[in-house]
């Protein structure tokens, strides 16, 4: 069952969604090389309860830490720990903030000094993958306008598409119906209405689409050609004519 928000819930949402933005923008204000990655769940962690919120990724299917910290050829869900951030390394943060009941989910990535053209270029193209994904969203497209949109634009740009991972509902919880895929024909899938909530979240890589698991743990997802790879989210209500963004200013 895909829901309709009431206006009650999208309230909620959107201020769900700020403390996520807000959360976000802290955050950016720590990315220097030499700054370790815990220190960053932890600046993260304790903003989002000072603001009455909870990060809903601790604890979320036994996932140890409030935010996901995934370097250079880390897809997803990269536990903060130790390590350090590097000259030429990319970062991509991703975390889910609950308030009063309700979800937000969003991403960023994040060039820390200096990276090769390519490597810039794929973290440019990612995040306007997605504006060219949330550029199909209003009430009567299909999710298959935006899954395929964001797929053409990668291509176009020589990007992989990871087709293991995709966006999805949100808000009681954190993954709801429908399923976003990130690749796919237009004009199939559900048609979305007003009042749908959706993260959608491209997660394209420089090489191949292939991903797996390593044996470092349970969560961290990795591109298998070990080539580097670039992910933005964002949590959006479907509006009669576009989109309001809710992890956005
Ligand atoms: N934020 C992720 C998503 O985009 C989910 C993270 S689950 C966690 O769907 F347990 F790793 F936090
Ligand atoms: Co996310
Ligand atoms: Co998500």
């Amino acid at each position: 069952m895909i829901s309709i928000k009431s206006e009650r819930e999208i309230a909620l949402m959107k201020e769900a969604g700020h403390i996520n933005y807000l959360t976000h923008e802290e955050l950016k204000k720590h990315l220097k090389v030499g700054v370790r990655l815990d220190a960053l769940d932890k600046i993260a962690h304790d903003f989002i309860l000072s603001h009455d919120a909870y990060p809903s990724c601790l604890g979320y299917e036994g996932y140890p830490k409030s935010i996901c910290i995934s370097l250079n050829d880390e897809v997803v869900h990269g536990i903060p720990d130790a390590r350090k951030l590097r000259n030429g390394d990319i970062v991509s943060i991703d975390f889910t903030v609950r308030y009063k009941g309700y979800e937000s989910d969003a991403a960023r990535t994040y060039i820390i000094g200096k990276v090769s053209k390519e490597i810039e270029d794929l973290v440019l193209n990612t995040r306007l993958a997605l504006n060219a994904g949330l550029s199909k969203v209003k009430s009567g497209a299909k999710i298959g306008d935006v899954s395929h949109a964001i797929e053409v634009f990668a291509h176009e740009h020589g990007l992989s598409v990871v087709e293991d991972l995709v966006g999805h509902g949100i808000g009681s919880e954190m993954h709801e119906e429908p399923d976003v895929p990130n690749y796919g024909p237009e004009h199939t899938g559900i048609t979305l209405k007003k009042g749908m909530t959706l993260a959608i979240e491209p997660m394209l890589t420089l090489g191949d689409k292939e991903v797996c698991l390593t044996d470092k743990d349970d969560w961290v997802i990795v591109t298998e050609d070990g080539s580097p790879s670039a992910h933005f989210e964002h949590t959006i209500l479907v509006t009669e004519d576009g989109y309001e963004l809710l992890t956005g200013e």
